[in-house]
C-alpha cells in the first residue's frame, strides 16, 4: 500500500515537470526542447527495466504502454491518412462497435498533391491533427509519400505522386499542421515500398543515386523540415534487411546523416527479428503476428520481437542497457511532445470547419484534363436533362482499400452531390452502366449494397437509352477500394479500367456527344477512347464531401485549378519500370533499372508522349504565359538568382494556375534527367489580371547526388530554366551559368 501510495505520488511529480527533483531553472511548463531533454532524462532514470520492455512493443492492436506507476501514458496510433480510423477491438482487427467514432474522411492523399498547394496541406493537416487529438491518439500513422513508380501500385492513392519536389513541398506543412495538435505525424513508409506484391518479403536493388534523388527527399524534407516526430518502417527489405529494422536506412541515413529524434514505428507486422531490431534503430514494434501456436492470438503480445526475447538478452547482460535506453528517450520524447505536453489543444471531432476543409481540398485537387469545346462547366441555362451513368456515381468509396478505410459520419456520393448541385434546373436520371464486386467489407464495416445482377448487355442497353436524349452524360467510373484496385495488399493487374467500362464509354459516346467521363482513382488508367469523348475529369476519392465537391466543379460553381501529381501513361510499357519488364519482381528481388528515370523523366529521355502529362490540369479560364527572364545570366557560387515571367488570364473567369519552374543540366558528369521540378506557385488570377511569378534560383537546385562521393553537388556550365504549365507544356525558357 505504502509502495503504491509512493508510486501515485511519483507520477504526480512526473506530470507537472519534475520540478521538485531536477530543481532547474527554466520555468516548469516550458515545452522547450532543453526541458523536454531534462524531463526524458529525469523519468528514464525512474523506469525499471521491465517497464522499459513493456513500451517498445504493442499491447494492443493500436496502442503500447506507458508506466502507470510513474504517470506516464500510454502511447495510442491511429491510421491515417485519410481520417481517423474508427475503433478496433483491442486485439482484433474487427470494430469495437462505439457509437462515437465516425470520423470527417478527408480526400486521399493523391488529391491533396494534386492541388499543388501547400496551404491545403497546411489546412489537411491541421484538420486531421485536431480530430486524432479529440479522439486521444497521439500518433497519426500518416502522411505517406512512397514515389509513384508504377501505376500498379495498389497504395498509390495514399501517397503523393510520382515527384520528390512536389511531395517535399506537400508533406511538410501536412506534418506541421498535425503536429500543432500535439499528436505526432508518423510519415511512412520508409523506404522503397513502391508495390504491394511481395510486400513482406521483396528486396528492392536502387543504387544510391536513384535512392537519394528519388525515393527519399519527401521523407528527408518531413524530417528536416516538418520535423516529424515519428516516421513507420517499411514492409520491405533492401540491401536484404527488412526495412524496420535496417541499419542504412535507419542507422546511417535517418538517425546519421538527417538527426532524426524521434520514435520509429514498426509497420504492423514488419518486424522480423530480435536483434536486428534492437541495433537498428527501430524504436516500437507493433502488429507482429508471432509464431506458431499464438499467432493471431491475443495475449501474444509477449512473445514479440521486443518483449520476452529482447528482455532475456538484455537481462543475460548479452545485450548493453544503452540499447533500451536510446529507444526508451526516444518514446519519451514522443510522449513530452504529445500526450503530456501540457499545452496542446484539446483537438475537435467531425466540425463543420472540418467538412469545409474536406471540401476544399477535394475542390482545389481535382483535374481537369481534356475540356473540348468548352463542354464543361454544364452550361444549366440550357439543359433538361442530365444522364448520370456508372458504379461510382453511387458507391462509397471512404470504406475499403486496407488500412485508410474509414468510418465516416457522412459521404456525399457524386450522385446526390450533382442532384443536389443541379436543383431543379434539369433533371437528372441515373442508370448504371456496369457492375463491380459486391460489397466492400473491411474490418467489419460494411458499404451499402448496390449488388445488380444484370448482364453487360443490359446495362450498356439502359446506360444508352437514358443518355441518348439528355443534354449532358455524366459517365462516373474509375476504380474502387475493392483487392486488386486501388486497395493495400495487392497490386492492380493492367492498366485498363475493370469490369467493361470502356465499352460503356464507347457505347454511351456514340449515342450523345457530350459525354463528360469522371475518373474516381488514386491511380493512372489506360484511357482508349480518349478521342471519342469531349471532356474527362479526374476526381480521385474525396471523402465525406465527394458529391459536393465533384458538382460544384462540374457546375462551374468552382473553377478547376489541380494538376497531375504523377504522369498518365498511354499503355503500360510508356512507364520506366515496365518498360524495362522490372515489375514486380522475381524471386523476392526488385531492381529499379529505370534508375532515376521515373514518370516524366522517363518520358522526357526516352521522347514518349504520355497520355496526360505530370504537372497538366486544365481550367475554365485561359492563361497565358509571357517570356521568362533572369536576373543574371550567371550564378555565382552561393547564388540566389530570381527568374520572372508573366502570366495572365485572358479568358473571362478567375482561375487558379500553377506555374511550373524545371530545371536541366547541360552537361554533368553523371546522366541526369533532362529536366527536373525545382519550384512552382499556385496564383489566383482575375479575368485580364497579369502577375509577374517570380522564383528564387539557388546553388542548392542545381546539385545531383554524387554516389561515389556520397554528397550533393552542383557542376559549373549552362542550365536552362523550362517554365510552363505542365512537365510537356513549356511556354519558355532561359537558360544561366554556374560560375
Ligand atoms: C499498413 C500501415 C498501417 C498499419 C496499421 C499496415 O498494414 O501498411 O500503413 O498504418 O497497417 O493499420
Amino acid at each position: 500500500m505504502i509502495q503504491k501510495i509512493k508510486n501515485l505520488f511519483l507520477g504526480s511529480l512526473l506530470l507537472v515537470g519534475f520540478s521538485v527533483f531536477a530543481q532547474q531553472q527554466t520555468p516548469v511548463y516550458m515545452d522547450d526542447a532543453q526541458s523536454i531533454e531534462k524531463r526524458v532524462e529525469d523519468a528514464l532514470s525512474r523506469m525499471t527495466l521491465e517497464e522499459k520492455v513493456k513500451m517498445v512493443h504493442a499491447q494492443s492492436k493500436f496502442s503500447s504502454p506507458g508506466v502507470p506507476r510513474l504517470g506516464i501514458p500510454e502511447n495510442w496510433m491511429t491510421d491515417g491518412p485519410h481520417g481517423i480510423r474508427a475503433e478496433v477491438l483491442w486485439d482484433e482487427w474487427n470494430q469495437a462497435g462505439w457509437t462515437n467514432d465516425h470520423c470527417t474522411a478527408f480526400p486521399a492523399l493523391t488529391c491533396l498533391a494534386a492541388s499543388w498547394n501547400p496551404d491545403m496541406a497546411a489546412l489537411y493537416g491541421q484538420v486531421i491533427g485536431e480530430e486524432a487529438r479529440y479522439r486521444n491518439k497521439n500518433v497519426l500513422l500518416g502522411p505517406g509519400v512512397n514515389i509513384y513508380r508504377t501505376p500498379l501500385n495498389g497504395r498509390n492513392f495514399e501517397y503523393m505522386g510520382e515527384d520528390p519536389y512536389l511531395a517535399s513541398r506537400m508533406v511538410v506543412p501536412y506534418v506541421q499542421g498535425v503536429q500543432k495538435n500535439g499528436v505526432a505525424a508518423c510519415v511512412k513508409h520508409f523506404a522503397l515500398n513502391n508495390q504491394e506484391t511481395d510486400r513482406h518479403g521483396v528486396n528492392v536493388i536502387v543504387d544510391d543515386r536513384t535512392l537519394y534523388e528519388m525515393y527519399l527527399p519527401a521523407f528527408k524534407a518531413a524530417v528536416v523540415e516538418g520535423k516529424a516526430w515519428a516516421i513507420m518502417g517499411a514492409y520491405n527489405r533492401y540491401k536484404n534487411q527488412w526495412c524496420c529494422q535496417n541499419e542504412y536506412l535507419l542507422n546511417d541515413i535517418l538517425r546519421g546523416e538527417w538527426k532524426f529524434d524521434g520514435v520509429v514505428v514498426s509497420d504492423w507486422g514488419g518486424v522480423n527479428n530480435t536483434e536486428q531490431a534492437i541495433y537498428h534503430g527501430l524504436d516500437m514494434e507493433f502488429g507482429t503476428w508471432t509464431d506458431g501456436l499464438s499467432e493471431g492470438k491475443s495475449s501474444a503480445y509477449d512473445n514479440y520481437y521486443l518483449a520476452d526475447p529482447f528482455l532475456a538478452l538484455l537481462q543475460s547482460g548479452k545485450v548493453p542497457q544503452e540499447e533500451m535506453d536510446k529507444k526508451i528517450r526516444n518514446i519519451l520524447r514522443l510522449t513530452f511532445r504529445t500526450t503530456m505536453d501540457r499545452n496542446r489543444p484539446f483537438g475537435s471531432f467531425i466540425t463543420p470547419e472540418h467538412r469545409l476543409a474536406a471540401r476544399q481540398i477535394a475542390e482545389e485537387g481535382i483535374v481537369l484534363l481534356k475540356n473540348d469545346r468548352n463542354v464543361l462547366p454544364l452550361d444549366l441555362t440550357k439543359t433538361k436533362k442530365i444522364a448520370v451513368i456508372g458504379e461510382n456515381a453511387i458507391k462509397m468509396m471512404t470504406i475499403g482499400g486496407g488500412s485508410s478505410s474509414l468510418k465516416a459520419q457522412y459521404e456525399i456520393s457524386p450522385l446526390d452531390g450533382i442532384r443536389k448541385g443541379i436543383g431543379s434546373a434539369a433533371q437528372v436520371e441515373y442508370a448504371r452502366g456496369y457492375v463491380g464486386p459486391k460489397t466492400a467489407r473491411q474490418d467489419g464495416l460494411a458499404a451499402s449494397d448496390i449488388s445488380d445482377d444484370r448482364s453487360p448487355e443490359a446495362l450498356i442497353a439502359e446506360a444508352c437509352h437514358v443518355a441518348r436524349d439528355a443534354d449532358y452524360v455524366i459517365f462516373i467510373g474509375g476504380l474502387n477500394k475493392h483487392e486488386g484496385q486501388d486497395c493495400e495488399g495487392a497490386d492492380r493487374k493492367e492498366l485498363g479500367l475493370p469490369y467493361g467500362q470502356d465499352q460503356v464509354i464507347s457505347a454511351l459516346a456514340k449515342v450523345n456527344k457530350n459525354v463528360v467521363v469522371v475518373i474516381l482513382s488514386g491511380n493512372a488508367v489506360a484511357m482508349p477512347w480518349v478521342n471519342e469523348v469531349p471532356a474527362i475529369v479526374e476526381t480521385w476519392y474525396l471523402g465525406s464531401e465527394a458529391g459536393n465537391a465533384l458538382a460544384r466543379v462540374l457546375t462551374g460553381d468552382v473553377n478547376p485549378s489541380g494538376k497531375l501529381p504523377f504522369t498518365f501513361p498511354v499503355k503500360l510499357t510508356d512507364t520506366g519500370a515496365h518498360s524495362l519488364g522490372d515489375f514486380p519482381g522475381n524471386n523476392h528481388e526488385q531492381t529499379y533499372r529505370e534508375g532515376l528515370f521515373v514518370g516524366y523523366r522517363w518520358n522526357d529521355k526516352n521522347k514518349v508522349k504520355p497520355l496526360f502529362a505530370f504537372g497538366h490540369g486544365l481550367s475554365y479560364t485561359q492563361f497565358a504565359y509571357g517570356k521568362a527572364a533572369v536576373s543574371s545570366k550567371s550564378l555565382a557560387s552561393g547564388g540566389p538568382l530570381t527568374v520572372t515571367i508573366p502570366v495572365k488570364n485572358t479568358g473571362s473567369r478567375t482561375g487558379k494556375e500553377i506555374v511550373q519552374l524545371y530545371i536541366g543540366d547541360e552537361k554533368s558528369s553523371l546522366v541526369r534527367p533532362i529536366k527536373e521540378l525545382k519550384a512552382f506557385q499556385k496564383i489566383a488570377l482575375a479575368p485580364g489580371e497579369e502577375k509577374t511569378v517570380t522564383f528564387t534560383i539557388s546553388e542548392e537546385d542545381l546539385k545531383f547526388f554524387d554516389d561515389t562521393r556520397h554528397e550533393w553537388i552542383a557542376e559549373p556550365g549552362k542550365f536552362t530554366v523550362y517554365l510552363g504549365a505542365s512537365s510537356a507544356d513549356i511556354r519558355s525558357t532561359v537558360d544561366f551559368e554556374l560560375k
